[in-house]
């Protein structure tokens, strides 16, 4: 996916995730350990990179979205670390390494992802160089999409839902689950820019439809992918049931689906002003994708 532009942006990021994360020496340590495992190395970033990108393309031109982007990709490991708990899809390995409750114990995995969640607010909150009114608009964007009523929330259809032949259901599922992260990416980095209401709504639809792709393909690479590319085990949502859109419409449908929902999220770029060479090309090449 990469080219040397978005390389030096994932390592920049990288370098600071590492740095919120070190261990110093405390008789918890074992904690932040597990917790700088599983954020390490692997990871796409593609939150944290979309969330920089839209704080550029709406005039940010400074470092100062950097603890949102970083907040935002431990929010993501955190669900990434639960998500792979033997009480949820009980995958042993995620970002090419062993899960994180198969290195550390299911206890240090929970407590990980509870620190990781938790040490994300902190790391927002320290946003000191934008005015506070937006630091507080974005740091309650945040909570609302990865909580009940979003991440959390299709986490919780994902794992309890009856099998469904209900397209609606899986897309609401999907919206959730995925596309709430993706959405605060966007919208945090029009906010954070200072963008007005019709830019921001402009960011929220452009997150939306990229995630509904992004789960599509996700989805797809589940069933089709390579495990020495993707990092984690194909055929997850076969041995665990899931309800998704391949075992509703099938792969090809899934992929046209998928390429309607990416010109959606390119239309509504076409809203907002400026140079969106990067951002379209990430769009595409998430499409593309085979990892
Ligand atoms: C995996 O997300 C979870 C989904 C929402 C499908 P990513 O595919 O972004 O995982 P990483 O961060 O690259 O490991
Ligand atoms: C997970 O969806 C979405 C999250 C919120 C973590 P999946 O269960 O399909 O994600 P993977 O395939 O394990 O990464
Ligand atoms: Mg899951
Ligand atoms: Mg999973
Ligand atoms: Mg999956």
């Amino acid at each position: 996916m990469e080219n040397e532009y978005l390389t030096n942006l994932k390592e920049k990021i990288e370098n600071r995730l590492y740095m919120l994360l070190s261990p110093r020496g405390r008789l918890y340590d074992k904690v932040v350990e597990a917790a700088n495992y599983s954020v390490s190395n692997g990871g796409k970033r593609i939150r944290p990179i979309l969330l920089l990108e839209f704080y550029k393309l709406c005039g940010g031109d400074d470092d100062c979205a950097y603890n949102f982007a970083c907040a935002l990709e431990m929010i993501h490991t955190y669900s990434l670390i639960h998500d792979d708990l033997p009480s949820m899809d009980n995958d042993d390995y995620r970002r090419g390494k062993p899960s994180c409750h198969k290195q550390y114990g299911e206890g240090m995995a929970l407590l990980a992802g509870d620190g990781l969640l938790t040490e994300a607010f902190s790391v927002a909150a320290k946003t000191l160089s934008l005015p506070y009114e937006r630091v507080c608009k974005c740091i309650e964007i945040l909570a609302n999409n990865a909580g009940f009523d979003g991440m959390v929330g299709g986490q919780v259809i994902d794992t309890e839902c009856e099998p469904t032949d209900n397209v609606d259901v899986l897309l609401n599922m999907y919206d959730l689950k995925t596309s709430h992260l993706i959405r605060s990416a966007s919208t945090i980095g029009a906010t954070l820019a200072g963008a007005d209401d019709e830019i921001i709504a402009a960011a929220d639809k452009y997150g939306y439809n990229l995630g509904i792709a992004f789960q599509l393909i996700d989805d797809i690479l589940d069933t089709t992918g390579d495990f020495s590319k993707l990092g984690k085990p194909i055929g997850s949502d076969e041995k665990n049931d899931k309800n998704t859109a391949v075992k509703l419409l099938g792969v090809e449908k899934c992929r046209e689906l998928a390429k309607e929902y990416t010109e959606n999220a390119l239309s509504a770029l076409d809203s907002i002003e400026g140079d969106k060479t990067v951002l379209i090309e990430i769009t595409n090449k998430l499409l593309a994708r085979d990892y």
